[in-house]
């Protein structure tokens, strides 16, 4: 069998360069290198999003023709939509037998979300199972390496645990995933706070070379740096935390002396940026027009991964069903 790979993104519409850096780049990669699923994970995003559910539907489309167009290609992964395949509903009840709630209650995630999404009620059984349903769609597949972001750590290590548990329990009838992650550090949005949509401190991978530019223009920079030749220091400057994660070496030298000597200006140092970025997201946009443009068939794409990803499931919750004896 070849190596298992599998990751879930919650649909939450148009995805941006964060999600592309931290996490697509992997999906790429790793859909070479093994049995990759990825899917939908509709019902995580229930979790949050159970008063307004049109945004989850609405979103799913978006969201997949980002991957698309970021490269995932359906005739190498699996893609399909979480709550098609309804073994994982069975798999997360049948885990949360097994799973101590004190495991879930100290999961830094579930309290830091209680303590800042003040907008929503999450104190409900499901939110607090987020990991349980979680640990059931990575174990379904027999997944070794499961690439996401690095806030994910945690839930990966609580589906480490839940897997161990109910192999010594019942049977050796899952594996131990890991999470693999990018080199590339969290991406903070244009305004240094964490990159997100709702913030409109994002660069979408749908973004026009105009409204790239947009962004990255007023863009705050070393405070110190009131005149051209004031000295900066490219440390404390977001500009530069990006330089670091889409220019070249020789750029990033050029740019942390010439800031430090005033040898550049904070707009010249901004294009430099933002034409590296452009190298990125640049196919990724021609692809995303190709995409619409030609009307790739979304849905019919996931209905068949679906397909694909239910059979497997289904073997597996075979052997589960048989190690718990009912
Ligand atoms: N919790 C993940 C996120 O918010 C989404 C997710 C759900 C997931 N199930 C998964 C990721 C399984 C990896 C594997 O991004
Ligand atoms: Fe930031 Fe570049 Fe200006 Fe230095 S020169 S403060 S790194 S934008």
């Amino acid at each position: 069998m070849r190596k298992r790979i599998l990751s879930g993104m919650r649909p939450s519409g148009k995805l941006h360069l964060g999600h592309y850096l931290g996490v697509l780049v992997n999906w790429k990669k790793l859909q070479e290198e093994g049995d990759a699923f990825y899917f939908v994970a509709d019902w995580h995003a229930l979790t949050t999003e159970y008063e307004r559910t049109s945004v989850i539907g609405e979103s799913i489309d978006d969201m997949v023709i980002d991957w698309l167009a970021s490269g995932i290609d359906p005739s190498k992964a699996t893609l399909f939509i979480q709550s098609h395949v309804p073994q994982h509903a069975e798999l997360h009840l049948l885990l949360s037998m097994i799973t101590p709630l004190p495991w879930l209650e100290r999961n830094p995630t579930y309290k830091e979300q209680l303590r800042e999404q003040t907008s929503r009620d999450l104190h409900t059984y499901g939110f607090l199972g987020y990991p349980v349903l979680q640990a059931a769609d990575i174990l379904m597949y027999y997944a070794l390496l499961v690439p996401v972001g690095i806030d994910q750590v945690p839930h990966l290590e609580l589906s480490r645990e839940i897997a161990r548990r109910f192999n010594f329990l019942y049977k050796e009838v899952f594996a131990i995933p890991q999470a693999y992650l990018t080199e590339t550090p969290k991406f903070m949005g244009t305004d240094n706070r964490k990159m997100s949509k709702t913030y409109g401190n994002a660069i979408l991978l749908s973004d026009t070379a105009e409204e790239v530019w947009t962004r990255v223009k007023p863009m705050v920079t070393d405070p110190a740096r009131v005149r051209r030749n004031d000295p900066g220091n490219p440390e404390i400057c977001n500009v530069f935390a990006y330089h670091k994660i889409v220019s070249d070496e020789e750029t990033i030298q050029k740019v942390d002396v010439g800031c430090r000597t005033a040898g550049i200006g904070c707009i010249e140092c901004k294009k430099w940026m933002y034409d590296h970025m452009e190298k990125v997201l640049a196919p990724i946009r021609e692809r995303r027009k190709q995409i619409v443009e030609s009307g790739v068939p979304v849905r019919q794409i996931l209905a068949e991964g679906t397909a694909r990803a239910r059979k497997t499931a289904e073997k597996k919750m075979k052997e589960v069903r048989e190690a718990i004896g009912i």
